[in-house]
């Protein structure tokens, strides 16, 4: 069955027809055509397709996206819009958490979603925001410490 699918993605309303069993994943990359959510183990293990669904992280892998009716998505590619890297994306960057770069759309969002909720989370609260998003190249040690730097960043 096809269903009108009426969302605010990236911060702009989009309406589309869609298959109701479209997965959000596909329906990012391939109706959108914002390639920066990614796939990896298209089954909820790995966390590389992790997107925000109204402030949240989600795994756009596991969630339909007609179950995003009214919702508001956000993608690795609304950080960027005002042309800079966003406050996680220069800790990925200036403390060299990424070497692949597979995980890091993904681990982005993620923390981008905690800092929302915990501006100043401790360790222990970043591994748990991060839990669901594996790295197989970098490890997580530095990961941890661009978030802490991020955290540091928007501290007013
Ligand atoms: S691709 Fe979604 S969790 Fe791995
Ligand atoms: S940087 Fe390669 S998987 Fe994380």
């Amino acid at each position: 069955m096809t269903v009108l699918l009426s969302l605010t993605l990236n911060g702009r309303a989009r309406h589309d027809a869609v298959p109701d069993n479209l997965l959000l994943v596909d329906y990012l990359r391939e109706s959108a055509g914002l390639t920066g959510t990614k796939i990896g183990c298209d089954g909820g293990e790995c966390g590389c397709c992790t997107v925000l669904v109204d402030g949240r992280p989600r795994h756009a892998c596991l969630t339909l996206a007609a179950s995003c009716q009214e919702k508001a998505v956000e993608t690795v590619e609304a950080l960027a819009e005002t042309g800079g890297l966003s406050a996680v994306q220069r800790g990925i960057h200036e403390k060299l958490g990424a070497q692949s770069g597979f995980c890091t759309p993904g681990m982005v969002m993620a923390a981008e979603g905690l800092l929302r909720t915990n501006p100043d989370p401790d360790e222990a609260a970043i591994r748990a925001g991060i839990a669901a998003n594996i790295c197989r190249c970098t490890g997580y040690v530095k990961i941890i410490e661009a978030v802490q730097a991020a955290a540091n960043e928007r501290m007013p």
